[in-house]
C-alpha cells in the first residue's frame, strides 16, 4: 500500500473518532480504549475498511503452509489473526530466501497478564519456530508510567514481572530480545525515535490517537518509542547498523494498528522497510463481547495466576450464556454461538478441530447444555493455565537477565534451525548489560555502508512532499471545524442557562 493509502486511512480514523464523540454507539478502536458499536459488538469489518488494512485469506495461509512446512496454527486456520498489512510481501521475500524479524510488545500496567494477553504471544511463538527467525520484545514501562496512575518504579518492576509471564509462553533466549524501554533506550533507538518524531505533525497525531488538550506532553510524544523497533538498526547489538537489512514483521492484536500506520508512513522517509503487520481481533470478555478483556476487571477477565477454582468459580459465575432460559427451552430451540463466551473461548484454545466442532454442533441442537460447554472450557483451560504456572515458576531473575542482555549475538545463528539446548542463564554475579550502545555491534551483522549512511544522515529532513502538505491543510480544516462546533456549542449551553 502506498504512503497516500495510508494518509487516507489515518484521515478515515480522525472520521471515526470525530464520529465517536457525538455518538455513543460507534465503536471506538484506539490502543487504549476498546469498545463495540450499537450492538455492543466490534464490527472487524469496518475497522480493517477504517484503517486501510486487508483482510487474510485462505491462499495466504496456504503459501505460508507451504513455505514453512508446518501445519497453519489454530489462531490463523480460525481467523483469529484475520488481518494484515503486507504480510504478503514479507512471505514472498522470505520465498526468495530473505531474512526477516519479528518484533512484539508489552505494556506492563498489571502484575499479571490475563488471556487476552497470550494470544499474541502464543501466535509469535509460532510464527518464530515454523519461520526460525528472531524476535524483538518491547516492554513499553514509560508508556504505562505515562498513561496510568502508576509510579515509574512500579512500571519497571511489572515489566520484569510480566517478562517472566513472557519467557513462560516458551520462547528460546538464542533468538529472543526482551527489553524494557527505560532500560534500553540507547542512541541507535533514540536516534530512530527522533527520526520518526519529525515526520509526525502534532495534527497527524492527533488525527491517529485521539490526542486532546489535557492530554500530557509524554503521551503526544510516545509513539516513536513504539514505531522505532520496527527498525533493525535499533539493534546493533542483534542486527547490525544498516536500516534496511531486515524487513519487520509485527503480530498484534488490531488495537495496536495507529500506532504501526503512522510507523509505515514514516519508514521511507526515514530510509527504512514498512514493518509488516499480522492482527488478531479481540479476545472477548468474560461477561459478553463488548470490547477486550479488560485487566482491572477481574470479572470479565482469567488471569494466568488463577487457581482452578478461581477458573471454575469465574466462568461458572460470569461467562455469558448463549443458552436459553429453561433446560426445556434449550433443547427445543438450541443454544446461541454467536453470543455464547464459552464457546468464543474454546474456539481460541482447544486445539482438536474434531472436538471443536463437535461441541459447537451439540450446544447449537441443544444437546449439550450451558452447565455442559462451560465445563468443557473449564477441562480446556485448567491444564493450559496450570502448565503456564509450572513454567513461569522455573523462571528466574537470572533468565530474565539472560533474555534482556545486549551482548552482541552471532547474526547468522539467529536464523534457520537451532541444535541442542538454549546456554544457562547467567551465574550470580556475571556481569550483564541492559543498556544497548552503537559499539555493541553483533557479530557477522550486516553493516550500514558508507553512501547509505550519509544518505540516512539527512533522513527525517526530508522537505514536505505535496501530498504531505495537502494532508496537513486537510487536519488543519477538519480541526478548525471541530473548534467552531464546540465553541458553538459552549454559546448556546451559556445562552440556555
Ligand atoms: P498491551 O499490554 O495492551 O497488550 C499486549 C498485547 O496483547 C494484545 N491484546 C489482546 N489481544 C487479544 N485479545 C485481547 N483481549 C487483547 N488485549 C491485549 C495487544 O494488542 C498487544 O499485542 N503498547 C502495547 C505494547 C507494545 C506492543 C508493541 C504491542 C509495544 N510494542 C508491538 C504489539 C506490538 C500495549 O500496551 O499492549
Amino acid at each position: 500500500m502506498s504512503g497516500v493509502d495510508e494518509v487516507t486511512a489515518a484521515t478515515a480514523a480522525t472520521s471515526l473518532a470525530d464520529a465517536a464523540d457525538e455518538t455513543a454507539a460507534e465503536q471506538v478502536v484506539t490502543p487504549w480504549d476498546v469498545s463495540g458499536g450499537a450492538d455492543g459488538k466490534i464490527d472487524y469489518l469496518k475497522l480493517v475498511n477504517d484503517f486501510g488494512c486487508q483482510v487474510i485469506d485462505q491462499s495466504l495461509i496456504e503459501r505460508i503452509e507451504t513455505v514453512t512446512g508446518c501445519k497453519a496454527h489454530p489462531f490463523l486456520r480460525r481467523g483469529m489473526f484475520f488481518a494484515h498489512r503486507e504480510l504478503d510481501q514479507i512471505v514472498s521475500a522470505y520465498e526468495k530466501g530473505e531474512k526477516f524479524y519479528l518484533y512484539t510488545g508489552r505494556g506492563p500496567s498489571s502484575e499479571s497478564l490475563h488471556l487476552g494477553h497470550l494470544i499474541p504471544f502464543h501466535f509469535t511463538k509460532w510464527l518464530q519456530e515454523a519461520f526460525k527467525v528472531p524476535l524483538v520484545i518491547q516492554l513499553t514501562d514509560d508508556e504505562k508510567f505515562l498513561w496510568k496512575d502508576l509510579s515509574l518504579d512500579d512500571a519497571r518492576r511489572l515489566a520484569r514481572e510480566n517478562a517472566k509471564d513472557i519467557v513462560a509462553c516458551g520462547f528460546d533466549p538464542r533468538r529472543t530480545f526482551i527489553f524494557s524501554d527505560v532500560n534500553y533506550m540507547c542512541t541507535p533507538f533514540y536516534v530512530n525515535t527522533l527520526k520518526i518524531a519529525k515526520c509526525v505533525t502534532f495534527n497527524q497525531a492527533r488525527g491517529i490517537f485521539g490526542f486532546a488538550g489535557e492530554s500530557n506532553i509524554g503521551q503526544i510524544g510516545f509513539p516513536p518509542t513504539q514505531a522505532a523497533p520496527a527498525f533493525p538498526d535499533c539493534f546493533p547489538h542483534l542486527f547490525g547498523t544498516d536500516k534496511k537489512s531486515l524487513r519487520c514483521l509485527i503480530p498484534c492484536a488490531i488495537d495496536q494498528d495507529p500506532y504501526f500506520r503512522m510507523t509505515r508512513d514514516a519508514a521511507p522517509r526515514i530510509g527504512g522497510h514498512k514493518p509488516a503487520l499480522v492482527e488478531s481481533r479481540f479476545f472477548p470478555a468474560l461477561k459478553g463481547e463488548s470490547g477486550k478483556m479488560s485487566a482491572s476487571d477481574p470479572t470479565s477477565a482469567i488471569y494466568v495466576t488463577d487457581t482452578p477454582k478461581q477458573i471454575k468459580d469465574k466462568v461458572n459465575k460470569y461467562a455469558f450464556s448463549g443458552g436459553r432460559e429453561t433446560l426445556e427451552e434449550h433443547r427445543e430451540l438450541g443454544g446461541n454461538l454467536d453470543v455464547d463466551i464459552p464457546w468464543k473461548w474454546l474456539n481460541f484454545f482447544l486445539d482438536d478441530d474434531d472436538e471443536l466442532r463437535a461441541i459447537g454442533d451439540a450446544f447449537a441442537s441443544g444437546a449439550m447444555s450451558s452447565g455442559e460447554i462451560k465445563a468443557k472450557l473449564i477441562a480446556c483451560l485448567s491444564p493450559m493455565i496450570a502448565t503456564h504456572q509450572e513454567n513461569r515458576a522455573k523462571v528466574t531473575e537470572a533468565t530474565v537477565d539472560q533474555f534482556f542482555s545486549t551482548a552482541p549475538r552471532d547474526f547468522d545463528a539467529m536464523f534457520g534451525a537451532l541444535s541442542g539446548d538454549a546456554p544457562a542463564p547467567p551465574r550470580e554475579g556475571e556481569a550483564v548489560s541492559f543498556q544497548g550502545g552503537e559499539h555493541l555491534v553483533a557479530r557477522g551483522a550486516p553493516e550500514r555502508a558508507a553512501a547509505a549512511a550519509a544518505g540516512d544522515a539527512a533522513a527525517g529532513d526530508a522537505p514536505l512532499s505535496k501530498n504531505a502538505l495537502k494532508k496537513i491543510q486537510k487536519e488543519k480544516e477538519i480541526a478548525e471545524k471541530k473548534a467552531k462546533k464546540a465553541a458553538e456549542k459552549a454559546a448556546a449551553k451559556a445562552a440556555a442557562q
